[in-house]
């Protein structure tokens, strides 16, 4: 666990990161090949369970799939998504945790920055929990989506924010919806890796909620690259199938014992 960590950590400026989420063990077995990181994501509560926001899929949910999601993985880095109030205080995230670890076998955990949590990370840290750090658009503490960063005072507040949790001694932090020219200057000033998510190509490596990048999940902001219509793909298959069956064309003799 500690080495697959470390090589991440090394990654920084050698080369870009690819990070995605998965839910299932269909997908994470796919993703394995070409990721360096699988997060099993809170993002599940909205684009697989079609809930109105992240805030209310529950630590047993998450659990169940990350069970699915690990026997997909062979190599990557498997980070859990600690879901909202979990990790309110540091016995609660000590406790969750550890749980979660013991049950899943993921390799490290991710928390929400809500700029003032900065010593449950580095307690996680100092009993031997990697830890994920997340700043600008952090869905359990906001009500509305905002890109962070624009005015100047943001600026400042972020760049002190991804400080302390490199220096709490998080591995990574995930910048989402962070404005380009502060994600930059973070990339620069700290020494683990910076993952955008809608935060620019300054970042040491990049991740997507899987969902939209198959054109699966119908979110689709600008950050998001739609390599595939799956949701067509399936709706044209399953238009195919309802044909056959109505016109007797499926099942064929080769379908029947
Ligand atoms: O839950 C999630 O998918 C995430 C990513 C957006 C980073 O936190």
């Amino acid at each position: 666990m500690k080495n697959k960590i470390f090589r991440i950590k090394k990654l920084k400026s050698k080369r870009k990161l690819v990070c995605l989420t998965a839910y299932s063990k269909p997908i994470a077995k796919i993703l394995d090949k070409h990721c360096d990181i699988i997060l099993m994501g809170d993002s599940i509560a909205t684009a697989f369970y079609g809930m109105k926001n992240t805030k209310s899929i529950s630590l047993s949910t998450m659990v169940n799939h990350s069970l699915a999601v690990k026997r997909g993985i062979k190599k990557s880095v498997f980070v859990f998504d600690m879901p909202n109030n979990t990790y309110r205080n540091f016995n609660q995230a000590k406790k969750n945790a550890k749980e979660i670890i013991k049950k899943v076998g993921c390799d490290a955990i991710k928390i929400e920055s809500n700029g003032k949590n900065f010593k449950i990370i580095s307690r996680l840290v100092d009993i031997g929990i990697p830890v994920m750090g997340h700043i600008g658009y952090t869905p359990q503490f906001k009500k509305k989506f905002n890109v962070s960063g624009i005015k100047k005072r943001e600026e400042e507040k972020l760049i002190e924010e991804s400080k302390k949790i490199e220096k709490a001694g998080a591995f990574s932090i995930v910048l989402e919806c962070v404005a380009e020219r502060v994600a930059k200057k973070i990339t620069s000033l700290i020494s683990i890796p910076t993952i955008g998510i809608g935060s620019s190509k300054f970042c040491d490596g990049q991740i997507l909620v899987t969902d939209d990048l198959l054109g699966l999940s119908g979110f689709y902001p600008k950050f998001v690259k739609k390599y595939l219509n799956l949701g067509r793909a399936i709706d044209k298959s399953i238009g195919k199938f309802r044909q056959d069956v109505i016109k007797g064309k499926f099942p064929k003799k080769i379908n029947a014992y």
